[in-house]
C-alpha cells in the first residue's frame, strides 16, 4: 500500500485527537524523542520497555486520583474495587471469573450473536445506502455486553449509559477544582447501568460494561476508516491477512491511548528514577509504535508490541481477543462493498478520542461486485 495513502488515513486519523485534547497530544507528541521524560513530579513514559516496566515491575497505586481505578471506583461509589483498582487476590478472582467467558470458546459463542447482526446492520450498503459505524459499534458493543452480563437488558440502552458513564467521569476527573455536577451525573449513569444489567454482580458488570463498550465505540469506526482510506479492502478480504490486519489496525488506532496511573513505592522506569506518589502518564500510543509505524499485515509490528495497546501485565486487558476478533469480522463482513468514508464528525465529549458518526458507502468496485 502506498504510503500517500496511509497518510490520508492518518490525517483523518489524527482528527479525533486534535479536535477532543489538542494540548495534551501537542505536548505528548512534542515529548516522545525520550522514552521517559520527568515533567516535576509526573513521568511521560513513551518507550515500549519502559511502558511494559511501569506496568508489570512497578508497584502502582490503583486507588490514587486521577488513575483509572480511582475513576471507576468513584462512578461506582463501591468501596470493595472493580478490577482497575483491585489488587492481589479479589482481583485475581474477578479475572478468572472473566477468563472463562472472554476466552477463546466463548469468543466463539459470541461470533455467533454478532454476525447476524453485522449481516442485517450492514445490508443498507448493498441498495446503496449509507451505514453509521458508531451506531452499529454501540449496538454490537451493547448485544455482547447484554449476552456476557445482563440477557434481557436492551443493548442500545446499555451502551448508551455505559458511554454516559464514562464520559462523566473523565469530566469530573479532569484537572481543577472538583466538579459536584460531573461527579453527580457519572453516579447517576452508572446507577442506570448497574439498574439495566440486573442483579449479577452489578459493580463489576457495570465496569465491564463500561470498559467494553467505550474502547469498542472508539476502536471500531477509526478502524474501519483507516481501512476505508488507505484502500486497504483487498486484505481485509482474505482471510489469511485479516486476523493481523485488525491487530495493525487496533495498533496504529490504539483506542486507549494513554493510561493514567501513579507509583506506589519508589522505583525506577526506563532508567528513570521514580518516586511513590510520582504520576505516570503511559503512552500507550507511542510504545506500540502507532505514530510512526503504518499497518502493514505483510510486515505486522508483532504482538509483543501490537499488544501494548491492551496494556500488559496482571491488568492487562482481558478483552482483547474478544476485540480483535470482533475488528476482524467487521473488516471481513465489510470487505465485499469496498466501502468509502462518506462523513465523519468527532466526539468531542467522548471518554475517548473517537468519532460521534462515521458514515461509509459501498465504494465503486463494491457496488459494481
Ligand atoms: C479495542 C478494544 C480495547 C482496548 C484498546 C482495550 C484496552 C485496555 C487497556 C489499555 C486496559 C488497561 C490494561 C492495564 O492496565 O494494563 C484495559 C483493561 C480492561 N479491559 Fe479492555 N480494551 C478493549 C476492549 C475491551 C473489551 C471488549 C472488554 C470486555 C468485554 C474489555 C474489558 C476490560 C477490563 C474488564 C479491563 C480491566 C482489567 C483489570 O484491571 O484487571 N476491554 N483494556
Amino acid at each position: 500500500m502506498s504510503s500517500t495513502s496511509h497518510a490520508r488515513a492518518r490525517l483523518r486519523d489524527r482528527r479525533v485527537y486534535l479536535r477532543s485534547h489538542p494540548l495534551l497530544f501537542g505536548l505528548l507528541a512534542a515529548t516522545r524523542g525520550r522514552a521517559v521524560r520527568r515533567l516535576g513530579r509526573t513521568l511521560l513514559v513513551h518507550g515500549p520497555d519502559a511502558y511494559r516496566e511501569a506496568l508489570t515491575r512497578l508497584p502502582l497505586d490503583r486507588t490514587a486520583a486521577g488513575t483509572t481505578g480511582a475513576a471507576a471506583r468513584a462512578a461506582l461509589r463501591d468501596g470493595e474495587g472493580v478490577l482497575f483498582d483491585q489488587e492481589g487476590g479479589g482481583h485475581r478472582a474477578d479475572r478468572r471469573g472473566l477468563a472463562g467467558t472472554l476466552g477463546a470458546a466463548g469468543v466463539e459463542e459470541l461470533r455467533a450473536l454478532w454476525q447476524p447482526l453485522l449481516v442485517r446492520r450492514l445490508a443498507p450498503l448493498a441498495r446503496g445506502g449509507e451505514v453509521d459505524l458508531v451506531d452499529l459499534a454501540r449496538e454490537l458493543s451493547g448485544a455482547v455486553v447484554c449476552a456476557l452480563l445482563g440477557p434481557g437488558a436492551d443493548p442500545r440502552a446499555v451502551a448508551g449509559a455505559a458511554a454516559e458513564a464514562a464520559a462523566a467521569s473523565v469530566r469530573s476527573h479532569l484537572p481543577g477544582p472538583r466538579r459536584p455536577r460531573a461527579e453527580a451525573a457519572a453516579a447517576r449513569a452508572t446507577d442506570r447501568l448497574r439498574l439495566l444489567l440486573g442483579p449479577a454482580d452489578e459493580a463489576l458488570s457495570a465496569m465491564v460494561a463500561v470498559a467494553a463498550v467505550n474502547t469498542t465505540v472508539a476502536a471500531l469506526p477509526r478502524a474501519v476508516a483507516w481501512c476505508a482510506d488507505a484502500g486497504l479492502w483487498d486484505q481485509a478480504a482474505d482471510a489469511a491477512l485479516r486476523p493481523v490486519l485488525a491487530d495493525e489496525l487496533l495498533r496504529v488506532t490504539a483506542a486507549s491511548p494513554l493510561l493514567p496511573r501513579v507509583a506506589a513505592a519508589d522505583g525506577a522506569v526506563g532508567g528513570c528514577p521514580v518516586r511513590g506518589g510520582d504520576r505516570l502518564l503511559l503512552v500507550a500510543r507511542h510504545a506500540a509504535a502507532a505514530h510512526r509505524r503504518d499497518p502493514d499485515p505483510r510486515r505486522p509490528a508483532g504482538p509483543a508490541v501490537a499488544r501494548l495497546v491492551f496494556g500488559a501485565g496482571p491488568h492487562a486487558c482481558p478483552g482483547a481477543r474478544l476485540a480483535r476478533a470482533q475488528l476482524a469480522d467487521v473488516l471481513g463482513a465489510l470487505a465485499p462493498y469496498r466501502p468509502v468514508v462518506a462523513r465523519a464528525r468527532v466526539d468531542r465529549g467522548a471518554a475517548l478520542p473517537g468519532w460521534r458518526a462515521l458514515t461509509v458507502r459501498a465504494g465503486a468496485a463494491g457496488a459494481a461486485a
